[in-house]
């Protein structure tokens, strides 16, 4: 067998590898395993990309370029990932999506230097033999505009996300006109260049995708930015889809259309969740920032204290506790495993409702439990728990406020409505974990902390689980 028969056989087995991360990725008790199925991948992928380029004939100082790219990207990889701070991830993807894009730009210029620009004359007269000049052109171009669109949009949204920008929406006068206008353009200059590839027509579609890229993202709010890294995941995998089709690596292709595709699907069941607009989300137009809380008149709060909550808790036959972005923040999440523990050894039925947008972004509360150790049998999707209320004895909301605000049944006027909520309100006991009367994420005042069932446990959520634990 040649190498390049046996590199393909590879990229074969790299693509069931990628494939088998995603599903396994898809529950959390065979998340490890699909990881490491991913990194499997990622490895036989990378040794079967450099027996090819040797087999080839790659220059000795390419070869170096290469074993120094790998080293530096693996060592800045490393050093990020084991930095970041959970609550941190999102603007993590979002810088490591900018680099896809820029290589997606990078890997079209240089398909175009080759072969339209006269670099590789032999590669040139292929494709015309073969046909395919034209497809090249539009290869170039549309990797170009794709790559670019990524590149600056995800150096936007890391910028929002770390706070480095105003996280404020941009509004520029017309700006659905000027998305619009931007993309006919693009699909004009992309007619012309397949007819008639000039270097500038490759300039100017790079300099305007880098624009609408950043327009796109800068027009949304901050709060609204994970989903437009999700968006982002996406675009980013088409890029790399598009530099496939260049580089004819069919690898690179499957890699990319599944990034790309499961993104799309991510940013989809996230809009769902939210009660947006997938399409107004793709087009960058739904950077509207909810008021910041309103005149209504709610009545009286009620606050409780540690002991009380303590002694409510040892006399519950069940108990739901609904975490949200709080829980994240304060890192309470190993002092309500060991809560929970404490309960379950005292007889009290624990379990713990997931809302599907809680914390900041897909799937966070389930990592963060996880990391605790709390068993995964006892932590239920929203759909799976939400008919249960009504027979629990006591709710503990920790840190969450939109996910479980009645607002959102109960007034259409409110900027949630519609979202789906984990209805604590009907359980006989609910207890708010939070430091202040202050409003979520939304923006919007929570009615649930006025409901008589409902009392206030003041301070940051770990220090005031870990009054709960010592008087248990
Ligand atoms: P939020 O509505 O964001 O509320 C979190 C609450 O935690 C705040 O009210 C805050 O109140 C409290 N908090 C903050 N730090 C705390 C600490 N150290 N100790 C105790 N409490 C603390 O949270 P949620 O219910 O999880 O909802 C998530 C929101 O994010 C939703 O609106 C959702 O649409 C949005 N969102 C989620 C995602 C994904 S994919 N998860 C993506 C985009 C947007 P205090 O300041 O008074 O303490």
């Amino acid at each position: 067998m040649t190498i390049e028969s046996t590199a393909q056989a590879a990229y074969l087995v790299a693509a069931l590898l990628f494939i088998l991360a995603l599903a396994g990725l898809s529950k959390h008790e065979s998340a490890k395993l699909g990881n490491t199925y991913g990194i499997a991948g990622m490895a036989v992928a990378l040794v079967a990309t450099v027996a090819l380029a040797i087999d080839r004939g790659i220059e000795a100082i390419g070869l170096i370029l290469l074993g120094v790219a790998m080293v530096v990207g693996a060592g800045i990889g490393l050093w990020r990932a084991r930095r970041v701070e959970m609550t941190g991830m999102p603007e993590l993807i979002a810088l490591l999506h900018s680099f896809v894009g820029l290589a997606a730009v990078l890997v079209g210029w240089n398909g175009y230097l080759l072969v339209e620009g006269g670099a590789d004359p032999a590669e040139a007269a292929l494709l015309e033999a073969q046909g395919t000049l034209g497809i090249h052109h539009a290869e170039v171009f549309i990797g170009v505009f794709i790559g670019a669109v990524t590149f600056t949009g995800s150096i936007v949204a890391y910028l929002k996300l770390s706070a480095k920008i105003s996280s404020a929406p941009l509004m520029l006068p017309g700006k659905n006109a000027l998305n619009i206008g931007a993309l006919v353009a693009f699909f004009a200059l992309t007619v012309w260049f397949v007819i008639d590839p000039q270097l500038w027509l490759l300039a100017v579609v790079t300099a305007l995708a880098l624009l609408l890229g950043w327009h796109l993202v800068a027009s949304i709010g901050g709060g609204d930015m994970p989903v437009v890294v999700s968006m982002l995941n996406s675009y980013s995998g088409w890029a790399a889809a598009a530099s496939g089709f260049l580089l004819e690596n069919d690898l690179l292709i499957i890699t990319g259309a599944l990034v790309g595709s499961s993104g799309a699907y991510l940013s989809y069941i996230m809009c769902r969740a939210m009660n947006r607009s997938f399409i107004s989300v793709i087009a960058g137009g739904f950077g509207i920032e909810a008021p910041s809380g309103d005149d209504t008149d709610y009545g009286e709060h009620r606050e409780v204290n540690a002991e009380q909550v303590a002694e409510l808790l040892t006399s519950a036959r069940s108990v739901i506790i609904t975490p949200g972005y709080g829980m994240a923040v304060a890192q309470a999440q190993y002092g309500v495993a060991e809560l929970t523990r404490k309960l379950r050894e005292a007889g009290v039925e624990v379990r713990f409702g997931i809302h599907p947008v809680a914390g900041r972004l897909p799937g966070h509360m389930n990592v963060l439990l996880a990391e605790a150790k709390v068993p995964y049998d006892i932590v239920l999707e929203m759909d799976e728990i939400n008919e249960d209320f009504p027979d629990t004895d006591v709710v503990l909301v920790i840190g969450a406020n939109d996910t479980v605000n009645p607002a959102a049944e109960d007034d259409p006027t409110s900027p949630i409505a519609g979202m789906p909520v984990l209805r604590v309100w009907e359980a006989d006991n609910v207890i708010i974990f939070k430091r202040s009367m202050a409003s979520g994420y939304a923006g919007v005042q929570n009615p649930l902390f006025f409901r008589e069932n409902s009392a206030m446990l003041f301070g940051d959520a770990k220090d005031r689980v870990e009054d709960i634990l010592r008087v248990l």
